[in-house]
This record gives structure tokens, C-alpha cells and sequence, in this order.
């Protein structure tokens, strides 16, 4: 079974380009899930969130570059109360995700794209529509030339700032001491944005945050990870 050239159209396709991983391998099986759940929790390249059936107010949570959908699980669990956005450009993660998220009894508290967070905020999500995102450990591209592929930007963190609702939060976490500092010094710049650390500061860990298969494997290489919170301001 393949996902037809029609089913990635809808849930894949986009005009922006990207960059890292490309490749990898989707199950039989987990293409029957991808084709099973899509067209009902998917939320499609043409769908806002407005179209997206999420229940009247629904705290709405986003995670940007899920992964494999360790840490999108972990929220739902944890957040019974939220519905989330799951953005993650990497085909064989999103369909981790939705076979774990089916196996937990959760898919129905997510609306998944496979589109870039870019894509998201700037086509599918209204102003002050999201209570939070988050964004753990994004590809760091060490190379000077390579850093404006960073999802982390100025425009980009404005983007975020005009989708949340005031009071929203923005949690971030790298294990790349340098990464963390470029997120860190583009948000306390960021108009509208509060440092809950103070600026220039990190957060301690969440005690319910879960060690990501990729925080797994930076810790044994050696590198722990920082964290940030921001709140948007209320307006006076
Ligand atoms: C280094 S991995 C971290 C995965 C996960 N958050 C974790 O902590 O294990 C970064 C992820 O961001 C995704 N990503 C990169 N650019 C993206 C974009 N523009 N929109 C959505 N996801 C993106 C990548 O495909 C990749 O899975």
C-alpha cells in the first residue's frame, strides 16, 4: 500500500522549502493509520484551525517539530484538558506519532500536519487563536551559514507572538549551548514577550517534561539541555 500521489497533495504538499531529513522508511502498517487518521484529525494544506472541529473552549497547543511524538504524547497525557497542533515536516515521525497517539486512546484530543510551522502559523492559525507552543530541541545547523535555516528568527518569532492569545507561553529547549543563547537573545528581543526567567535567563526542567528519544541521546554525548518560558503580555 502506498499513500497516493492525491493523499500526500492534501497533507503534504507545500510551497515553502525545507531543509533536514527527507528520508526514511513508513511502515505498511503505519501508512494504514496515516490513511486512516488524516482525513479526520489531519489538518489538511486548505483546512484553518477554524475548520478543524476543535471543541469550544479548548485550551489550543501547539508543538512544533514534534519529532516522533515522545513529547506530543507525554502533553496529551499530562493536559487532558488541551487540544494540540502536532507540526512536524518529517513524514516517517508523523507517522510514529499517529500510531502511538492511536495505541494511547489520545488521537482524538490532536490535529496533526505534516506542513511547515511557517505554513501553520502564517495560513492556518488566526491572531491570538493559540494558549502555547512549544518548541524542544530544533535543528540546531551549527554552520554560520547554515543559521538562517534556523526555524528560530526574528519574523518568526513575531509570527509565533501574533498567534497567541495574551497570557499565551512559548517553552523552548535545546541541548546546544550556543542554539540556546540565538533563541533566547531573538525572543528577549522580541516585542511582547516576557522572560519568566528575567531576561537573559533559562528556567529549571518541568518535573512532568519527558526525556525525548532525542534528548536521550544528547545526554549521552555529554550536553544537557536548557529551557526558556515566555509569556505574552496582557494588554493593559
Ligand atoms: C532535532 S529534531 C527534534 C525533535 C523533537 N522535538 C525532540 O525533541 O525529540 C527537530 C525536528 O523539527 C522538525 N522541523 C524542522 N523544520 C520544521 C518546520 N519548518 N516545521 C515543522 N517541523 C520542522 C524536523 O523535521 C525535526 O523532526
Amino acid at each position: 500500500m502506498r499513500l497516493t500521489q492525491e493523499f500526500r497533495k492534501q497533507f503534504s504538499q507545500h510551497e515553502m522549502r525545507t531543509h533536514g531529513r527527507k528520508n526514511g522508511f513508513v511502515t505498511t502498517g503505519q501508512e494504514a493509520r496515516l490513511t486512516k487518521w488524516l482525513p479526520v484529525i489531519g489538518l489538511s494544506n486548505s483546512m484553518t484551525l477554524k475548520d478543524a472541529k476543535i471543541p469550544e473552549n479548548s485550551p489550543i497547543v501547539m508543538e512544533i517539530g514534534f519529532g516522533n511524538g515522545d513529547f506530543l504524547v507525554q502533553l496529551a497525557k499530562n493536559h487532558p484538558e488541551w487540544m494540540l497542533i502536532g507540526v512536524e515536516i518529517y513524514l516517517p515521525g508523523v507517522a510514529k506519532a499517529v500510531a502511538r497517539l492511536e495505541d494511547a486512546g489520545l488521537i482524538e484530543r490532536t490535529r496533526i500536519t505534516q506542513l511547515p510551522a511557517q505554513f501553520v502559523l502564517t495560513r492556518q492559525v488566526e491572531e491570538e487563536q493559540l494558549d502555547g507552543i512549544f518548541v524542544n530541541h530544533p535543528d540546531p545547523w551549527p554552520k554560520a551559514r547554515h543559521h538562517k535555516r534556523r526555524i528560530i528568527q526574528k519574523d518568526f518569532a513575531r509570527l509565533m507572538v501574533s498567534r497567541l492569545k495574551p497570557g499565551g507561553f512559548i517553552k523552548l529547549a535545546s541541548d546546544v549551548d550556543e542554539l540556546a543563547g540565538w533563541m533566547r537573545e531573538i525572543l528577549d528581543a522580541t516585542p511582547g514577550l516576557i522572560n519568566v526567567a528575567g531576561d537573559a535567563g533559562y528556567i529549571e526542567r518541568d518535573e512532568d517534561r519527558v526525556f525525548t528519544k532525542f534528548e536521550q541521546r544528547g545526554l549521552r554525548e555529554g550536553r544537557s539541555s536548557q529551557f526558556l518560558h515566555y509569556v505574552k503580555e496582557t494588554k493593559a
